[in-house]
């Protein structure tokens, strides 16, 4: 009888470290935008990509649009180890103590993608990741979104039209300093909020990649949108560092790979789906969609480029200099 309660011992020790075996590593992936989104189509990429090359290994739970962390929550979520990956917009490190990040929010700092990605595929990139590892972060990638337009319900077509509004913007000083050296009240709100914000008055008007602003339907309570270009918006791909780290290395390697390709077609389809959802937005016919003319967008830069001085004692100059000398390579002056 004791030998047969040994063999039933023994079986279920095994059964029980075999079930232990099978355990997926899950990789909780919290962000605030749409799925149909640059950003929550890449989610789904990378998910799809981990899941399928670990051979179910790692599990990837994607949890969109804030429905497990809004803004704020979502980086102390990630610290503490209640999330391992998030994808935040550049312009929400501030608060985190990172604000060297908020140089990618200065008004008209990237002239075109081209130099965008010769500082988030170069040196500067990676030295900006680097700051976050005292975080108890790891930075994997640079995601891309795209060149803000700006909405209210009245026009914007001159620097002037901005006086009194209140415009709802990112955790960011710089997008602070924008809007108010345009005459304008800045009131930071979690991005889940702000639609009824507009619909509700509680702000005026706001800016973003058309991407966003159509997925998140603020295009219904706003009847103006100036295609102004005149600020940049991207996600930095995050993990929780000691999480990364405690990965088994084939894993860990795995899911680079994974990271690189995900990372990839992020940057591949940004433009094509703003562009996709700016024309959806014009096909509605209630929302007047602006384009500045030569001599607006010169008004705007003279009441925008300042931002760029006045920011240098809270980003740096050399950091802001490095990337103007990035766009100078590239023949920009
Ligand atoms: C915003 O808050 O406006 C954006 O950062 C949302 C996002 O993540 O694209």
């Amino acid at each position: 009888m004791r030998t047969w309660n040994s063999i039933v011992a023994l079986s279920c020790a095994l059964l029980a470290c075999f079930a232990y075996a099978e355990e997926p590593i899950v990789i909780k992936f919290s962000h605030v935008v749409a799925t149909d989104t640059p950003k929550g189509k890449a989610a789904e990429r990378f998910k799809e990509l981990a899941e399928e090359r670990t051979h179910g290994r790692v599990k990837v739970e994607v949890y969109p649009n804030s429905t497990l962390y809004k803004d704020k929550e979502e980086l102390e979520a990630l610290q503490l180890g209640a999330v391992q990956m998030l994808a935040p917009s550049l312009a929400k490190f501030g608060p985190l103590g990172v604000r060297e990040f908020e140089v990618f929010d200065l008004p008209y700092i990237f002239p075109d993608r081209a130099v965008l990605t010769r500082v988030t595929e170069g040196p500067i990139g990676a030295q900006l990741m680097q700051r976050l590892e005292s975080k108890g972060i790891k930075g994997l990638a640079y995601w891309d979104n795209g060149f803000k337009v700006m909405s209210a319900n009245r026009p914007l077509h001159n620097p002037e039209d901005f006086r009194g509004l209140k415009m709802r913007i990112q955790s960011s000083k710089v997008l602070d300093a924008q809007f108010r050296a345009l005459g304008a009240n800045p009131q930071v709100m979690a991005f889940s909020d702000v639609y009824q914000a507009l619909q509700t008055g509680v702000v005026d008007g706001t800016e973003n990649p058309p991407s966003n602003l159509y997925t998140q339907k603020m295009n219904e309570v706003q009847k103006d949108v100036t295609v102004s270009n005149h600020g940049y918006l991207g996600y930095a791909v995050i993990v929780n560092k000691k999480f990364w780290e405690d990965l088994p290395a084939d894993i860990r390697s795995i899911l680079e790979a994974c990271m690189k390709d995900a990372t990839r077609y992020a940057n591949a389809i940004a433009q094509q789906e703003n562009d996709d959802a700016l024309a959806k937005v014009k096909a509605t016919g209630k929302t007047e969609v602006y384009y500045l003319t030569d001599a607006q967008k010169q008004q705007w830069r003279a009441a925008l480029l300042p931002v760029q001085k006045d920011m240098e004692s809270r980003i740096g100059r050399e950091l802001i200099d490095s990337i103007n000398k990035e766009s100078a390579a590239l023949g920009y002056h």
